[in-house]
């Protein structure tokens, strides 16, 4: 782990591998440690780096509400010191609204986007009004107060019945969670644009992953992110929920690795 201290907070964030930049942004309230695979499957072509979000993991948060726009400076800050001009953006639900959100500030530092289990609307009243009870609940109780009633919303049937391994990493993720830092990100996804009509705007090589069990985040919304984004390509995860990277990393990791590859061209080796 090396950590950056910038913008008032301390960024903890890990680097991989070689090759053209790919940046991952982990969900919430989890941490960059939930992309291990993806790590592993990409570092022999490219440098992959993993930050964990204000307020999640080791880093730090300063004030709250911790918005998506304010993850968004702390990842280009990031990238300045490691002196990656652009990179390939991957966020998997709240880093995906991270992700656009950088998009949007950076869009010359973007060459291509990775979408996963995320959309780019906002929040209903409702959706809001339950984020502070959370937020409320987790300063008061901890954060075993909201663990067990958001796994079975973040994974499949099939997973909580039969991957107990995974189940105990994402708990332990979840727990490891400060409550002041889900709390200020709760009220920062509280706040977030709209970026539905930003979407026309995006023209790099943007990919597009769903479970196709994700109750949170839906096929039909990743579907309604496909046909505004012009240059998209969509897959669907069988056999996931919303954390389609952690329940199936070898399809995701295909998909992954196949857009990439098409967005960086590997030189051919002379015959
Ligand atoms: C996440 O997985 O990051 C959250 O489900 C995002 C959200 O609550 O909107």
């Amino acid at each position: 782990m090396t950590a950056l201290r910038t913008r008032g907070i301390e960024i903890a964030f890990d680097e991989a591998g070689h090759g053209n930049p790919v940046v991952l942004l982990h969900g919430f309230p989890l941490n960059r440690s939930m992309w291990s695979e993806q790590v592993e499957a990409l570092r022999t072509n490219y440098r992959v780096i993993t930050p964990d979000l204000r307020g999640h993991g080791e880093t730090t948060v300063a004030h709250e509400p911790a918005t998506m726009e304010e993850s968004a400076l702390d990842v280009a800050a990031l990238l300045d010191e490691l002196k990656i001009e652009s990179a390939s953006v991957a966020g998997l639900s709240m880093g995906g609204y991270v992700a656009l959100a950088f998009c949007h500030l950076y869009p010359h530092r973007v060459s291509s986007l990775i979408l996963a289990d995320t959309h780019a609307g906002t929040d209903s009243d409702d959706a809001r009004r339950g984020r502070e009870e959370s937020a409320q609940r987790a300063l008061r109780e901890g954060m075993d107060a909201i663990t067990e009633t958001m796994i079975p919303k973040l994974l499949s049937p099939e997973t909580l019945a039969r991957k107990s391994e995974i189940v105990a990493r994402v708990r332990e993720m979840i727990n490891g969670t400060r409550p002041e830092g889900a709390a200020a990100a709760l009220r920062g996804m509280a706040v977030r644009r709209d970026q539905t009509s930003f979407l026309s705007e995006i023209s790099i090589p943007t990919l597009i992953l769903v479970g196709s069990d994700d109750s949170l985040t839906p096929p039909k919304e990743a579907a309604l992110m496909h046909r505004a984004i012009r240059d998209s390509r969509m897959v669907t995860i069988e056999r996931a929920s919303h954390l389609s990277n952690v329940e199936q990393p070898e399809a995701f990791n295909r998909a992954l690795l196949d857009f990439l590859a098409a967005v960086y061209p590997q030189p051919r080796t002379p015959r």
